[in-house]
């Protein structure tokens, strides 16, 4: 951290009489696989702290033992280029043995019932391992800020309610969700899918769309414009297998009632292929 600052003095980007008071450390946690989403966090981190770190690490905790640990993209000299490009100060990428040094953990976080609806329903114990692995890292990154994408709004939301339960010294900030031209919200995933699995795999988004476009009309309506574009997906070729479509209270993540006013987020997971997806969108309801 020290040599970080160093360097922005040396360079002229951080005036040595203000090094106290531009202090900041930032934090962009990431499973590596680096697209243009974690490069929206990590500038994010860029804009306001005088250190940024990333860390790499794909976390076997998270993975459900039928999930995609062994096959997931590792891809870390491009991440390193990533990196060097956005002027990341430090990139941290753990072995197994450094984050779990005790073996397989035996004490660790529960994310309570937030984390067993939606995402949690499909992924058992999924968020309690990303909930482990991120207090670790919090620990042995030591940060002022943390950055998370919307993308995953429900790992947002627990990481939200960890750092609020147990008292975590950390701000965490939250970047909206990068895109792709053509609506495919980004994922180090996407690179599994074959162009007519991509096509298909577009109704996600379309759906949040075409949800979203109803707000006026309440909660039912935003379901029934959604639940229609998925429908055709799952009649497509290949198919969309819906998990879930769910229109829920940010906070709580359960079902809004059609009376519903203020902020709610429409969120959708499926599988296309072998590959599972997952979208949201934050919708108004006035
Ligand atoms: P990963 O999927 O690599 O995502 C790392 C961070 O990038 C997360 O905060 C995620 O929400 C964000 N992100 C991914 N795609 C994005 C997009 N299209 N737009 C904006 N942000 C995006 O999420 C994880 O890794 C792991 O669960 C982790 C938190 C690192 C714990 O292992």
């Amino acid at each position: 951290v020290a040599e970080a600052y160093r360097r922005l003095i040396d360079t002229g980007q951080l005036d040595e009489q203000y090094a106290d008071q531009y202090d900041e450390t930032g934090v962009v946690m990431t499973m590596g696989a680096l697209h243009a989403g974690h490069a929206a966090l990590i500038r994010a981190a860029r804009e306001r702290c005088a250190v940024v770190i990333v860390t790499i690490f794909v976390n076997p905790l998270q993975f459900g033992p039928a999930e995609d640990f062994d096959r997931y993209p590792r891809t870390i000299e491009a991440d390193l280029e990533l990196c060097a490009r956005e002027g990341v100060d430090i990139v941290f990428v753990p072995s197994v043995e450094e984050v779990y040094p005790g073996g397989e953990p035996q004490v660790r976080v529960s994310a309570g019932p937030l984390g067993e609806v939606l995402e949690g329903e499909f992924r058992p114990g999924h968020f309690d391992g990303v909930l482990t692995v991120v207090a670790k890292l919090l620990h042995l990154t030591e940060p002022d800020v943390a950055f998370f994408g919307q993308k995953d709004a429900q790992q947002l939301a627990l990481v939200r309610r960890m750092v609020t339960d147990l008292n975590f010294d950390v701000e965490i900030v939250a970047v909206p969700t990068v895109r792709d031209p053509d609506g495919l919200a980004l994922s180090s995933r996407n690179r599994y899918l074959s162009p007519a699995e991509r096509d298909t795999a577009l109704a996600l988004s379309r759906a949040l769309r075409a949800g979203a476009a109803e707000a006026v009309h309440g909660p039912n309506a935003v379901r029934r414009a959604a639940r229609a574009v998925l429908d055709a997906a799952a009649a497509a070729e290949p198919p969309l297998r819906l998990d879930y479509l769910a229109l829920v209270d940010p906070a709580t993540f359960r079902e809004i009632p059609d009376d519903f006013t203020g902020e709610a987020l429409l969120a959708v997971a499926g599988r296309v292929g072998s590959t599972r997806l997952i979208d949201n969108a934050p919708l108004t309801f006035p």
